[in-house]
């Protein structure tokens, strides 16, 4: 399967994925890098292993000669883009993106959702208020994207303990670490068409037979 990338900083799902794609755990091919941030780790990992880079949205000041939502559905469909991965995208999501890729656009987030989510919270702030909450569970939600921030239908989790005096870096430290390992098990489950469709809409990721 073709799937177009979404960084916004270091990009390290981005390169597990592209790992996952080259030593054949994943049978997919990262056909282009997508970044708000033309000089992120994420563009430079694309840049040195020949994955072609759209920077998108233009910062403001440059956004003359950017790309309007509809040109970057358009690009995607050239590379003949099937699955869309956010993977530290910080930037909403264009609604006709959204709507041109129905069921076809996922995200990472830090944090088990519904809980810990939302506009505001990235980063090291989710981090954060899981520890001030008390929380003893915290672990990397994917969902499928809608037009909002962190809402779209839950598609996978995993728990990752949290320690007594964790600080948030430490905590972000081991969250990341099962991102990595979640992110690759259902992108290759998604290009192994593996994915049912509840009939009451949960999206459900079927073992390997
Ligand atoms: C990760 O915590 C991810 O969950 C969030 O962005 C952070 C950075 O990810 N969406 P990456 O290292 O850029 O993949």
């Amino acid at each position: 399967k073709k799937l177009a990338v979404f960084v916004s900083g270091g990009g390290s799902n981005f390169r597990k994925i592209h790992e996952g794609c080259s030593d054949g755990s994943v049978n997919g091919d990262v056909v282009l890098l997508v970044t708000n941030k033309k000089d992120c780790g994420g563009a430079e990992y694309a840049r040195s292993n020949g994955i072609p880079v759209l920077v998108f949205p233009k910062a403001k000041r440059e956004s003359s000669d950017g790309l309007s939502p509809s040109e970057l559905v358009d690009v995607l469909r050239k590379y003949g883009v099937e699955f869309v991965l956010l993977a530290g995208y910080l930037k909403l999501i264009p609604v006709e993106l959204v709507q041109a890729f129905p069921k076809r656009i996922l995200n990472i987030h830090p944090a088990l959702l519904p809980a810990f989510g939302g506009k505001g919270l990235y980063g090291i702030r989710v981090h954060k208020a899981v520890l001030e909450s008390g929380a003893r569970y915290s672990g990397p939600t994917i969902h499928f994207v809608d037009e909002e921030y962190d809402t779209g239908r839950i598609l996978a989790q995993s728990a990752v303990r949290v320690i007594a005096n964790d600080t948030p870096e430490e905590l972000a430290k081991r969250v990341l670490h099962e991102e990595h390992k979640l992110y690759v098990e259902v992108v290759a489950a998604i290009c192994e068409e593996r994915i049912k469709w509840r009939e009451d809409g949960v999206p459900l990721i079927q073992s390997k037979e």
